[in-house]
């Protein structure tokens, strides 16, 4: 399918790897030029080289903590008004709820909450004025079912998703979109690492953690980035123009629910 937006721009927030970075393929595939981000740069050169090869089309890799305002500056200034805004930031660790003092508490919510908000203001006035602009929040399954040790990245989450809802209604009418791909497990060293977590714990090897994880998903699998990206992608595209305010589960139904 022609997606409709060879040509346009796009900034892919934490893309070096995993998710983003799948988004960032999906994209390119489509023809759009990017602006890519991470904090490791080796990582993020060897994306950005991976994805010119394969697809032709320019990428920018911006070295920047997302969550800073000048990182945020520095992703601006390589592309001072994207067409499609990928809202991705690392999440918080796995913890125990009573162990997050103010300072941890507040990190989360600036990473997961905060940051894709002021991203955001940032780039809606001049997507309005163009006529047209696709943002897409990475989130997570944990916005609709609680995940042990990860309430702060639900509810930093739940807030960017309350707030968006009200956004996305006021930008409909400009052909601006605004939608939530929320994650179920995801292939990517995040995963990985957190199982590797839980398999301690539980003193069992990392692949039967890996076993044990996948068969609680009815798909018996984890999901790829890149079928994660090609998602992503499409909700950029010019025929989800319709598609606004919407929160889109990825997770092989795990979400155990009719609704
Ligand atoms: N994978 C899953 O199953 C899953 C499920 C639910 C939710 N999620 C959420 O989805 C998001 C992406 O997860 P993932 O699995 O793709 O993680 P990942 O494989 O660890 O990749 C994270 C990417 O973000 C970059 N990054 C992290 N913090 C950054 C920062 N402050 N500024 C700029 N770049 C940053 C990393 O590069 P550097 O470290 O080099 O900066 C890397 O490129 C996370 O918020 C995660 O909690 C994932």
């Amino acid at each position: 399918m022609d997606l409709g937006i060879r040509g346009r721009t796009a900034i892919v927030c934490a893309s070096s790897q995993g998710l983003g970075r799948g988004c960032a393929h999906a994209l390119a595939e489509a023809g759009v030029s990017l602006v890519i981000n991470g904090r490791n740069a080796a990582l993020l050169e060897e994306t950005a080289a991976e994805i010119r090869s394969a697809w032709g089309v320019s990428v920018t890799p911006v070295l920047a903590d997302v969550s800073t305002a000048a990182g945020q500056a520095a992703l601006l200034t390589a592309c001072p008004n994207p067409d499609i805004l990928i809202n991705n930031n690392g999440g918080p660790p796995v913890r125990d709820f009573r162990e997050l003092n103010r300072e941890a508490l507040l990190t989360g919510v600036t990473m997961n909450m905060v940051t894709p908000i002021e991203l955001i203001q940032k780039v809606i006035n001049s997507m309005s004025s163009r006529g047209f602009g696709r943002i897409v929040n990475i989130t997570s399954i944990s916005v609709k079912m609680p995940l042990a040790g990860l309430d702060l990245s639900s509810g930093a989450r739940a807030g960017l998703t309350a707030f968006m809802a009200g956004v996305a209604r006021t930008v409909a009418d400009k052909n601006v979109t605004i939608n939530n791909l929320l994650p179920g497990s995801f292939d990517t060293a995040r995963l990985r690492s957190n199982l590797s977590l839980a398999a301690k714990r539980a003193s069992m090897s990392d692949a039967d953690a890996a076993a044990r994880s996948m068969a609680n998903i009815p798909a018996k699998r984890f999901g790829t980035p890149a079928e994660f990206g090609q998602t992503c992608a499409f909700l950029c595209s010019v025929h989800a123009g319709f598609i606004t305010g919407q929160n889109i589960l990825l997770d092989g139904g795990a979400y155990p629910a009719a609704f």
